[in-house]
């Protein structure tokens, strides 16, 4: 990822609607085991952590370790996340014991691994069994914009692509679903445009610097939200995979 994101990041995620949309997703199909027990006894992984905004949220239901490659993003975790133990290591190699957590989440992460295969099966592993992982990954190669060149995003998913990286490491996956569909038309739009208009290396772009839409998005991902609640979407900038350890 440019190092400038993980500023970008830091500075967004406690309040920009896509970070607060994507807990509230997070705490809807992560339920079962958050509500399961207490937070004084849950453990919970935050994979590929970032400056640690989601980790801060997590912690307010469990003890949570944040793993991340680089020493940026964890220095931003050091400093402003007391209730996030950071730790830095390769999603693929994690320094963490067997069946150690409750729940493992890696938010918009397996994209930028080379090797997702092996990091799926890094976070089956280190899930006791009935325990859960959630994935919440870049939808569809044709809704590709300058956002991947600046996070360094390799690929972007199918849910049957997703989902069979998860059956692969032995996990029996629950919820597969696409999200953010509203955002699917405008991102479309904007590759387009980029495409045009733009050299294939020109400079990248962050998601993070566009912000007219916040107040219309906000709502349209709450109403969603309900949707998804009891249905999956067929299409969406984001997929989603919820699975649980055997
Ligand atoms: C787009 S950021 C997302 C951060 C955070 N999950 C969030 O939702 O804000 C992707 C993060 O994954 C980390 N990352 C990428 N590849 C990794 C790997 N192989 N092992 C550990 N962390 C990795 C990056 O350093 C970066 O902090």
């Amino acid at each position: 990822m440019e190092l400038e994101e993980y500023a970008r990041i830091a500075a967004a995620e406690d309040e920009h609607w896509w970070y607060r949309s994507t807990r509230a997703l997070m705490a809807q199909l992560l339920a079962p085991w958050l509500e399961a027990r207490s937070p004084a006894t849950t453990r919970i992984l935050d994979a590929g952590c970032g400056p640690g905004g989601n980790g801060a949220w997590l912690a307010t239901r469990g003890t949570v370790v944040g793993v991340d490659l680089a020493m940026e993003a964890l220095e931003f975790v050091r400093a402003r996340r007391p209730t996030t133990a950071p730790v830095r290591g390769g999603l693929t190699a994690l320094p963490l014991a067997d069946a150690s957590f409750d729940m493992a989440v890696a938010i918009t992460v397996l994209y930028s691994v080379p090797d997702d295969d092996g990091a799926v099966r890094e976070l089956a592993r280190v899930v006791r069994p009935g325990g859960a992982v959630l994935a919440v990954e870049p939808a569809f190669e044709a809704l590709r914009r300058a956002h991947d060149r600046t996070v360094h995003g390799l690929r972007r998913y199918r849910r049957t692509g997703l989902t069979q990286l998860f059956e692969g490491a032995g996990l029996r996956v629950q919820r597969a679903t696409y999200a953010y569909a509203f955002l699917a038309p405008p991102a479309a739009v904007l590759g387009l445009l980029e495409r045009r208009h733009e050299p294939a290396a020109a400079n990248a772009r962050s998601d993070l610097e566009r912000r007219p839409l916040d107040r219309l998005f906000r709502p349209l991902a709450s109403r969603e939200r309900q949707w998804l609640a009891k249905h999956d979407l067929p299409v969406g900038l984001s997929v989603a995979v919820l699975a649980t350890r055997t």
